[in-house]
């Protein structure tokens, strides 16, 4: 059994443990695993020419901890509830017995197109239990999954696909959302026009949509699985050896690839999932991420699985074919704990009370918020009207890089205070930092977010580029992995996360990396340069701000139908996620005289909080600004 924390002077007496002898700690909490051979060394690790190593030597499969170490006792029990996007259709509930062969099935058939240890797989998929399945068979047999959000484009697919050289693509014929019927497979053919390491691609029938099989390279799911067997020997995988990648966005241009590997993700996802959700048997948990993200895959698939729970997987999303959709689920499944992003939050609430009061909300225990800073008033909301004022609120601080939940309460244990991430983990060291470096004792402070520490789940490596890694991570601040994000320590010592620091944006709960957006928006040919910045947004937390300089050709075009056609574009190159709120056309961007934008001005313009722009006297072209301010419909300060 995974140790639980059940007090609050539990929680302080593990965590000074985990400070005062981590490697210890940590070796403890792992020993609950199932290993072919057990660890020489829990940790070796190195910070300044990034290296960290995690159960050295260690020998296991994860699925293994997942099926086999607990199948004795959870045969019969639910492992995953898929509902539907469409409440006509029924649920399909699946035990982990099912899933077990499932996934035993499924490894074989990757074995028997080819795929071996160590290749990369991709998975374009719809939330249906396929894709569960498909990370779990890739796991077994020790192939990399790399998990593309299946609402990216044709082009972020196949660079995707091309950066870590995928031999395999698992993906669907289509995608029930909400209203939409979406053509997956369509978007898959466009990808691998580009992409030659591609051998086979392997088709879930959901939508029935007519799609186009190739002859040679394209199987139906249904028709591979037939008839072949339902046990499998799992590969044995050495702690270190990579389980995934996970791309995310930057501050620069092209998404990387984080790397995690086996059995530190483990270790960390199972010790956070039960710790911080306060997770019993017989629970009903729902994360409603899609696997796409690092949520899903930390919290929908690996976590909770580790730890034997039931998950619910929703297919659709929160306001079909009603805007109560969520709580009647809940409701239906009897839902104990519900896991959500606070841009979901915002957006039910401002649908009022009445849709959640149609329904009980009777099982819930614990309700988290995870992927943005959570405003207090939503928080209030979803505390007072979701939970009643009976659940704790876990507001779960984390990234793609950590793996797994850094900052949170524990539910229940933990005293919360409205939008505060609250206290770190056990075994993890936060540190604040101020511009220079320099740490920030005590309480009361606020700078730059870093951790001191190597945790198990920690990002190793991103893929194929270790420079970008070290550059990215553990060279701003030396010695310290630094995490992009600001953050306060207040009088109680409690953290509050301020947002990124760096040029990436949070857009409903979604990293955006503004270099990204930039160079999508570069590529249409009517745009000569652009800066992209964001803006507090009610809804989505931070909306996308686009300014525009266009070639002298677009005189030619109504500017309307130019901004259509951008959108178009940054939908076509990266995905409808990145479509900007606002595209303003100017003549020229605010630079200093070395040539760089002064984002500092655009964001003030974008927010309109024009009063406090700072000097502009050190600009290459001053006089943009009164046109920019004028061009977003504000007046320029006398
Ligand atoms: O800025 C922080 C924000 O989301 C970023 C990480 O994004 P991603 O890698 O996509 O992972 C999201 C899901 C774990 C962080 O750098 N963030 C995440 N959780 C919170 C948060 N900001 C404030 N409060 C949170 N609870």
């Amino acid at each position: 059994m995974i140790p639980k924390i059940s007090t609050l002077s539990g929680y302080l007496y593990e965590y000074q443990k985990s400070l005062a002898n981590p490697e210890a700690f940590w070796g403890n909490i792992a020993e609950n695993f199932y290993w072919r051979k057990k660890w020489d060394n829990v940790l070796e690790w190195d910070f300044d020419n990034y290296d960290t190593k995690w159960f050295v030597n260690g020998k296991l499969n994860i699925t293994e901890n997942i099926f086999e170490k607990n199948l004795f006792m959870l045969a019969d029990q639910p492992a995953i509830i898929w509902e539907p996007n469409d409440p006509s259709e029924a649920a399909i509930t699946i035990t982990y017995k099912e899933l077990f062969e499932k996934v035993c099935q499924f490894a074989n058939v990757l074995k028997a197109q080819g795929v071996q240890k160590g290749d990369r797989v991709a998975i374009y998929m719809p939330m249906i239990p396929e894709a569960a399945v498909a990370m779990l068979a890739c796991a077994r047999i020790g192939a990399i999954h790399s998990v593309v959000f299946a609402g990216f484009s044709a082009t972020s697919l196949s660079d995707r696909i091309n950066d870590s050289q995928c031999k395999v693509v698992l993906t669907s014929d289509g995608n029930f959302r909400g209203k939409k019927n979406i053509a997956v497979k369509k978007v898959v053919d466009e990808a691998l026009e580009n992409c030659s390491s591609v051998e086979k691609v392997i088709v879930v029938q959901r939508t029935h949509a007519e799609v186009n099989m190739k002859a040679g390279r394209d199987l139906w799911w249904h028709e591979v699985v037939e008839g072949v067997f339902t046990d499998n020997v799992a590969e044995e995988m050495d702690a270190e050896d990579m389980l995934f990648i996970l791309y995310t966005s930057g501050s620069t241009g092209k998404p990387k690839g984080v790397v995690h590997t086996t059995a530190g993700y483990m270790v960390y996802t199972a010790y956070s999932f039960i710790n911080v959700f306060q997770y019993n048997k017989g629970d009903i948990f729902w994360c409603t991420a899609d696997v796409g993200w690092i949520t899903g895959h930390s919290y929908i698939v690996y976590g909770p699985l580790l730890a034997g729970a039931t998950i619910i997987m929703y297919e659709g999303v929160p306001t079909y074919p009603d805007v109560d959709r969520f709580w009647e689920v809940v409701d239906k499944h009897q839902v104990t704990h519900f896991y959500t992003a606070p841009t979901a939050i915002r957006a039910l609430m401002s649908y009022g009370i009445e849709p959640v009061n149609k329904h009980k909300l009777t099982s819930l225990k614990v309700l988290g918020s995870v992927g943005e800073p959570i405003n207090e008033e939503a928080w209030q909301w979803y505390y007072l009207h979701v939970g009643k004022g009976n659940c704790p609120i876990v507001d779960t601080w984390w990234q793609t890089e950590t793996g797994g939940m850094m900052m949170s309460p524990l539910a229940g244990i933990t005293p919360t205070k409205p939008a505060y991430a609250t206290l770190p983990l056990p075994g993890v060291q936060p540190i604040i930092v101020d511009n220079d470096g320099k740490e920030l004792k005590g309480n009361n402070v606020e700078g730059n977010l870093c951790i001191k520490y190597p945790w198990p789940s920690m990002i190793r490596t991103t893929y194929g580029d270790h420079e970008r890694c070290k550059n990215t991570y553990f060279s701003t601040f030396k010695g310290y992995y630094f995490t992009g994000d600001g953050v306060k320590r207040d009088a109680d010592g409690y953290y509050r996360i301020l947002g990124r620091v760096d040029d990436v944006i949070n857009v409903s709960g979604h990293r955006m990396g503004t270099a990204e957006v930039e160079n999508a928006i570069n590529s249409h040919p009517l745009v000569i340069e652009s800066a992209v910045v964001g803006f507090p947004h009610e809804i989505k937390g931070q909306g996308i701000y686009a300014y525009v300089v266009l070639d002298s050709a677009s005189e030619n075009h109504e500017v309307d139908k130019i901004r259509q056609s951008l959108l178009l574009t940054v939908s076509k190159v990266i995905g409808p996620i990145a479509k900007p709120d606002t595209i303003q056309v100017v003549t020229g961007l605010p630079k200093t005289r070395s040539g760089k934008i002064m984002r500092r001005i655009l964001r003030k313009v974008a927010e309109k909080e024009i009063g406090s722009l700072g000097d502009t006297s050190t600009l290459l072209n001053p006089e943009v600004v009164e046109e920019i301010i004028e061009g977003a419909g504000l007046k320029v300060p006398s």
